[in-house]
């Protein structure tokens, strides 16, 4: 497994993992359009040729923001999502960065696991921030760690 910056030419294969790992994907286009500005960076991890995950993230006066993570549903559990986290974290610093920010759906355990283990902690709710599947509300859970 290794892991390297992604440029526009890998669009279809994170929207294919979108679409595989998340309840409410990305569309082809906002994924082409993250390319068009300096501030932000996508990570993707390989096994050989094959991309299994990627997180997208910005850096903007001080501050980063994780805007998405996911990795491929057949990949997931073996440490891919743990080992984005920590080369992001390790990109980040020494960068001017005091605090990475992320929100996560309250009822994503996986997630929520991974980044208590990195660190992270909860500074603020959002009710009702994000639609599910039955056209229900779920609450989003800011979370923060201080570099
Ligand atoms: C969240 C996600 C990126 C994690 O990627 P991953 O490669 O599976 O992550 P890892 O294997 O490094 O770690 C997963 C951890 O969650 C734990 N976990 C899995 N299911 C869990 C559950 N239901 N409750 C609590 N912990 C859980 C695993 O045991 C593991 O922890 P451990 O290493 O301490 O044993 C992946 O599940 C995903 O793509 N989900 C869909 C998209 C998503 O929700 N993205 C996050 C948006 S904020």
């Amino acid at each position: 497994m290794f892991i390297k910056k992604l440029d526009c030419g890998y669009s279809r294969q994170i929207f294919d993992i979108e679409q595989k790992a998340q309840s409410f994907p990305w569309t082809l286009n906002a994924i082409e359009e993250v390319f068009k500005y300096p501030y932000y960076t996508v990570l993707g991890a390989f096994d050989g040729e094959q991309l299994c995950g990627f997180i997208i993230f910005d850096e903007i006066a001080g501050e980063s923001n994780i805007h998405d993570l996911a990795v491929m549903p057949v990949h997931q559990n073996k440490g891919i999502g743990g080992l984005l986290l920590n080369r992001y974290i390790k990109e980040i610093t020494g960068h001017g960065i005091s605090r990475s920010l992320l929100e996560v759906r309250i009822s994503n355990a996986s997630a929520r696991h991974l980044y208590d283990k990195l660190n992270y902690k909860q500074i603020a709710i959002r009710k009702n921030y994000y639609r599910t599947a039955s056209l229900e509300k779920e609450d989003a859970v800011i979370m923060e760690n201080r570099l």
